[in-house]
């Protein structure tokens, strides 16, 4: 018989509801049985932006709720200054939906088992814009070799969505002075949103 670990076809889910009833019952790698829960994520299934940190910390494993803690208020202050509700504008996800221990990393091999979640999350939503906060979003979905001081703030591609990958907000919280290129990162995605989305969003700063 196969296991989870062979068998996780994805493929024919194509609403985020089922898909999450799905991840629900996830236990393709170890960090399912060292967490209370699965955190698949919030916002609107319809979002034209998909957000994507890390891993779960111990708030959000707690809440079962993406960026709850205090990176997660950071984030929020800057999608509100960016004029994005995170219940309308965007959907926020991580690289893994289970809590490392610790809050370590999640390892490769972890992100591997995970990859397909978040493969479907990312097909179903399907954003015109994905923002990667930290490196290892970014390593995840574009590039293991990706650094997020060397890449972040210019456009990348992946199947035709437009990515940016900026400082987590953990970073922006150890180390302030991250604050103003992290502005200029959000300001290139709410320009870009007017330009393939919307453009009479409003936000009051830029
Ligand atoms: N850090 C992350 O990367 N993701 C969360 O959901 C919370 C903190
Ligand atoms: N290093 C990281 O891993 N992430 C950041 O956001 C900044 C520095």
């Amino acid at each position: 018989m196969l296991g989870q670990s062979d068998y996780w076809d994805l493929s024919g889910i194509q609403e985020l509801s089922r898909l999450e009833e799905k991840v629900q019952n996830c236990s393709r790698c170890g960090l399912r049985g060292g967490c209370r829960g699965v955190v698949f994520g919030e916002g609107n299934p319809a979002a034209r932006i998909v957000i994507c940190g890390e891993g779960p910390g111990a708030d959000e494993d707690r809440l079962g709720r993406p960026f709850v803690g205090k990176a997660g208020q950071l984030l929020d202050r800057i999608l509100e200054v960016c004029g994005f509700g995170r219940f309308d504008h965007v959907y926020i996800l991580n690289t893994v939906k289970c809590r490392p221990p610790g809050n370590r990393a999640p390892s490769g091999e972890e992100r591997a088992a995970c990859r397909p979640n978040l493969d479907a999350q990312i097909r179903i939503i399907s954003p015109v814009i994905m923002v990667l906060l930290g490196a290892t979003a970014l390593q995840e979905v574009i590039d293991p070799g990706g650094r997020i001081t060397r890449d972040r703030g210019s456009w990348l591609e992946r199947d035709g969505i437009w990515v940016m990958p900026t400082y987590h907000p953990a970073a922006l919280l150890r180390n302030p002075s991250l604050k103003a290129d992290a502005w200029k990162d959000f300001k290139q995605v709410v320009y870009r949103y007017r330009e393939l989305v919307d453009p009479g969003h409003y936000s009051a700063y830029c």
